[in-house]
């Protein structure tokens, strides 16, 4: 139990980014993580709020395309400290990351699935989403030009005062790094670990304005393969009892 029993990439340094995020957040703000995988960062960043007591809006974005688990050395599809569980777990959901993300999460961190937003689709269509959030955390594809498109996209959502930060800022991933240092300039963010982060003081305000949800949200089960649509889904098991923390949700059936 717990978002240690999920596999994942998650790095103390990104835990300390949600930690700040969270004890930063106004009540009634959101925070967005941008690439979920299994869940594992997003188990650990639902219970911290969860644990904070305040209404916090948690979404969770990717659009968990992966439909095989791929040999070790693909940085996207192999967790290094699960590697088992995640083979299972794909084949127990029947063969999808998406499944396998549900099976995991309902498993090991269902009061945490419950706060949480999903939105399954491109990160930079889900970004349109948004007016003002407080929180972003970009562990998406990680070459040049989707680190650029990611902050592109999401940079203007992110409110006076909020965080916009990510993942694998080391030369291992150039394109990170070279996407940050282009957006901000050298000096506009700072890396601890691996983990960047920028706070941001221009903007609106660091409240947690939601767009227009509805918009985007298809009650279907979604289909693999790319797609530009972005699918809103309360895929918790109702454990919460406050379930009106996922307001501006559509529910949509789950497989
Ligand atoms: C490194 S993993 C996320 C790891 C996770 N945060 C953790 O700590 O375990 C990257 C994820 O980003 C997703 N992804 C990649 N490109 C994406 C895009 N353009 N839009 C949405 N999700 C994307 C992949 O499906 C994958 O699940």
């Amino acid at each position: 139990m717990g978002y240690e029993s999920i596999p994942g990439w998650f790095s103390s340094e990104a835990a300390d980014v949600y930690r700040d995020m969270v004890a930063t957040c106004p009540g009634g703000g959101t925070i967005c993580e941008v690439g979920v995988a299994f869940g594992r960062s997003l188990a650990f960043l639902a219970g911290e709020v969860l644990k904070s007591g305040k209404y916090i809006r948690v979404v969770a974005v990717d659009n968990w395309y992966k439909t095989s688990y791929e040999p070790p050395h693909d940085h996207t599809d192999t967790p290094p400290n699960g590697d088992a569980v995640a083979l299972e777990a794909m084949r127990e959901g029947g063969g999808s990351q998406w499944s396998a993300f549900l099976y995991l999460m309902r498993q090991h961190a269902p009061r945490e699935l419950d706060i949480v937003h999903v939105m399954r689709g491109q990160s930079w269509e889900a970004a349109k989403a948004f007016g003002f959030v407080h929180g972003v955390f970009l562990d998406a594809a990680h070459d040049y030009e989707s680190v650029s498109r990611d902050i592109a996209a999401w940079a203007p959502h992110v409110g006076h005062g909020g965080i916009l930060a990510g993942d694998d800022h080391a030369p291992d991933f150039p394109g990170v790094q070279q996407a940050c240092s282009e957006a901000f300039g050298p000096s506009g963010y700072t890396v601890r670990g691996r983990t960047w982060r920028r706070r941001c003081e221009d903007g609106r305000g660091g409240g947690g304005e939601w767009a227009d949800a509805s918009r985007h949200a298809y009650p279907v089960d979604t289909p693999e393969g790319e797609s530009d649509e972005v699918q809103c889904r309360d895929v918790g098991v109702g454990l919460h009892p406050q379930r009106g923390l996922r307001h501006g949700a559509s529910t949509g059936s789950i497989r």
